[in-house]
């Protein structure tokens, strides 16, 4: 069953069924000021901090699911009909109702007595404003006279003060009306004010939420819709409200066009943002915001046999991506903004994932993680940035909505609290950085370390292999502690298979990156201790037809052939693959049991058979319900790193089927059962073992996004840039004929071809750059364009990592 389809030409989904099982969310903004909003406008705003700065309000888990929104109601005034042009919150049945979700907008269109209307919500590009542009057209026959009430309800700043206790909160915001615009302040913020705006006078207005609202109503009646008469309420102290209201008369076939601002800032900055954001205005700005995501799609396009591969890469995929890395990532309608700032191995793995499409927020996130590194070489697991930039926030008073900056000694953690995955990822992360930009200057540039003193980014990455190599259990391999990549799996002084797999990939990554600099040394050094990693992995980690997943402080082996439960272990038999570790032999054998086990209709679960026995050896998962999250759900996260193993064995079939499964985009007429969103990765989809089997759950916030792009476009389509070249090294199904990508990189475009005469799954015949036969595309003088023929063929030509 489908709810919408996909619009690749506009570069939008389109919902046309009202009635979708759960709220179907997108972002907007690209900066500071950014917003989640699902398909009936229901949503909230924030500006630089999701928890510390929410500009609107959200009910959190609420009935209906996703309100309070940034609503817009039209009323007749002949009849005193009311309703939404999002549909809700208003809930009258429309004659035609579509929501379109685009690259970081929203558009919500509605035909309902005669009047279409449109509302699109953007952020404008250089300042936290934003933009509601409404567009009515009378198709109803007949002179109209109607009211239009924008409406969204301000919230207390922080999480917190939003959703508890409000004996103080309820008594420190204030708002007033001047000129037009609607000022929203919180009084024991220094300059903390908000504002709402309209780009004509507007004829009535209301700060007061309950003003607004009426007393036992809600969004769905609100008394001033009702009556169509404003209040004209404000106080210091309560819930505030930005309400106007503006009338119209359209004549029939007449259209109008209204815009509303919601900023931050005082009345001032209110006045000149309805100055400023005239329609002409209002048009460029859309067309930047367009420009902004153009430049990073083309980055990176695919065409492929494959359609949901192809909507996926040019798309969604990349778009997804993007936004975990500028939200990173709890800004959704599941995190709530509870929590602060960044969390290590998450933001490492997203950041990983762009640095072609956006190499600035990729290195800014890539200095935030090097400094809330400890000199031990563990990383903060959640920290805020800010409580290491070197200027700090300055902060003259104490206040509950104000990032606050603890004391050195409360921000970081013992080794007990830390995650042995979680700065080795941040290793391979900055090795792909260079590999992409060619910064090799990056590894000199000094950064400071979370706890004391500092050290080149060069020497940060060696303090986290380092600390692997000393965190070792009795058996060799790599201790769990808190957890792994797995939350759940928490096996303190236990060994975890993952990060013993983990360590050697990321040692062979600063391998290279050595051996590229001329640090011969220090290649050799950490080749040498890659080597030890490896074997100890060999000799410790293979049961026979897979790898185990760990094995307990108490010395029992997790994930071995006799277990009854989590016998086989996706995490740890891909790792094993992509990092090396496994023979051929071993790998072909352990990615065919992951196949035999762990394979669904809706992509890899995570283990098999679920654990249903508590075990706090083990860890939580054991108590997690059976099918679902971390126990035997399809985990999406980790599903990429089946198709790089696959890939690395060169099983382009059976990656191909793996990717399909979980493809978003491929799953669109399948909403009965998958219920999310279908141009979302999620971060899981309910196991086999469980009654809900095959329904996603938490779209947008999950690492499934950055590494289903990166396993795509680098394993599966295999280009993937290194320090001198482009190493072109596809791995796909055998009855692709052919497939191009366009790939831009260190400032020039190649235009690559790649066909696949004999049909085969991997293998490069010949790459030819411009005419010339080539092992790799080389760089070229920013600039230039490059046209290059890759023939696949039988005949096997290495490639590196
Ligand atoms: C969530 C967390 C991520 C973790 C994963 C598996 O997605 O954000 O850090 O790796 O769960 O537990």
């Amino acid at each position: 069953m489908q709810y919408g389809h996909f619009d690749n030409e506009k570069r939008e989904y389109v919902i046309d069924r009202i009635d979708v099982p759960v709220s179907w969310t997108n972002y907007i903004g690209t900066g500071d000021m950014m917003g989640v909003f699902n398909h009936t406008a229901g949503g909230y705003l924030i500006c630089g901090s999701s928890e510390y700065h929410r500009v609107t309000r959200f009910r959190p888990n609420g009935v209906p699911m996703d309100g309070p929104g940034h609503y817009i109601y039209l009323r007749d005034n002949e009849s005193g009909d009311f309703w939404s042009v999002s549909w809700q919150p208003v809930g009258k049945p429309k004659e035609h109702f579509s929501c379109r979700h685009g690259l970081g907008y929203v558009k919500y269109r509605s035909d309902y007595g005669g009047i279409s209307a449109e509302q699109t919500l953007f952020v404008a590009m250089d300042e936290p404003v934003e933009i509601w542009d409404l567009r009515l057209r009378n198709d109803s026959g007949r002179t109209r006279n109607l009211s239009v009430f924008p409406y969204a309800e301000f919230s207390f700043h922080q999480v917190d003060m939003d959703n508890r206790n409000f004996q103080m909160s309820l008594y420190a915001a204030g708002s007033r009306f001047e000129n037009g615009v609607i000022e929203y302040e919180l009084h024991y913020e220094e300059d903390s004010f908000q504002f709402f705006a309209s780009d004509s006078a507007p004829e009535g207005f209301d700060c007061l939420r309950d003003s607004f609202i009426g007393p036992y109503r809600t969004e769905r009646n609100p008394l001033a819709v009702e009556t169509g008469e404003m209040s004209g309420s404000f106080e210091k102290g309560g819930n505030h409200c930005a309400a106007l209201k503006r009338s119209l008369t359209l004549g029939p076939g007449e259209e109008a066009r209204l815009l509303f601002f919601l900023g931050e800032g005082n009345a001032a900055a209110g006045m000149r943002a309805k100055d400023t954001y005239s329609p002409v205005r209002a048009d460029e700005e859309f067309r930047r915001l367009a420009a902004f995501w153009d430049e990073k799609l083309r980055c990176l396009q695919v065409q492929t046999p494959n359609e949901g591969m192809n909507t996926e890469l040019n798309l969604w995929n990349l778009y997804q991506s993007e936004i975990n890395v500028m939200f990173s990532r709890f800004t959704s309608f599941i995190e709530v903004g509870g929590r602060v700032g960044l969390g290590y191995r998450d933001t490492a793995q997203d950041a990983m994932t762009i640095p072609h499409s956006n190499p600035v927020k990729c290195r800014e996130r890539l200095v935030q993680l090097l400094r809330a590194l400890t000199r031990e070489g563990y990383g903060l697991h959640l920290f805020e940035p800010r409580w290491f930039e070197p200027e700090g926030n300055k902060q003259s008073f104490k206040s509950p909505t104000v990032v606050p900056t603890p004391p050195r000694s409360q921000i970081v953690h013992g080794i007990r609290d830390a995650c042995a995955d979680d700065a080795l990822w941040l290793v391979s992360a900055v090795v792909q950085y260079i590999r992409e930009t060619g910064e090799d200057g990056f590894v000199d540039e000094m950064l400071g370390y979370a706890d004391e003193g500092e050290g080149s980014v060069y020497e940060h990455l060696k303090r986290i292999l380092d600390f692997s190599a000393r965190q070792v259990g009795q058996n060799g391999i790599c201790k769990g502690l808190r957890a792994d990549w797995n939350d759940c799996l928490n096996l303190g002084g236990g060994e975890s298979a993952m990060v013993s797999f983990l360590h050697l990939w990321a040692l062979e990554n600063f391998r290279a990156l050595a051996e590229h600099l001329g640090r011969g040394e220090d290649a050799a050094r950490y080749g040498a201790l890659a080597e030890q990693v490896r074997k100890r992995c060999r000799e410790v980690l293979w049961d026979g037809k897979w790898f185990l997943r760990g094995i307990t402080a108490d010395n029992r082996k997790i994930g071995t052939k006799t277990d009854k439960e989590g016998k086989v272990h996706m995490e740890s038999n891909t790792w094993a693959v992509i990092s090396g570790a496994a023979t051929q032999e071993q790998g072909v054998r352990a990615m065919d049991s992951v196949d035999e086990y762990l394979f669904t209709d809706y992509g890899l679960m995570l283990n098999a058979p679920c654990y249903t026995k508590p075990d706090d050896g083990i860890g939580f998962v054991t108590r997690v319900y059976p099918g679902l999250k971390e126990n035997g759900a399809i985990f999406s996260h980790p599903n990429p790193w089946a198709w790089v193993a696959e890939a690395k064995l060169g099983r382009g079939s059976r990656a191909m089927k793996f990717y399909n499964a979980l493809c978003p985009a491929l799953q669109n007429d399948r909403i009965e059962i998958r219920q999310a969103e279908p141009y979302s990765y999620c971060q899981f989809v309910v196991g086999r073992d469980h009654s809900a089997f095959g329904r996603a759950r938490h779209p947008f916030m999950t690492g499934s996004a950055g590494w289903s792009y990166f396993a795509a476009t680098q394993y599966l389509l295999g280009i993937r840039p290194g320090f001198d070249g482009i190493v072109v090294d596809p791995c796909i199904p055998r009855e692709w004929k052919e497939f191009t990508v366009v790939r831009r990189w260190r400032g020039s475009t190649y235009l690559i071809h790649v066909s696949n005469p004999d049909g085969v799954e991997k293998g490069v015949r010949s790459i030819t750059a411009d005419g010339v036969r080539v092992e790799r595309l080389p760089i070229l003088p920013a600039g230039s364009e490059c046209r290059a023929e890759v023939v696949l063929g039988a005949e096997e030509r290495g490639a590196d990592r």
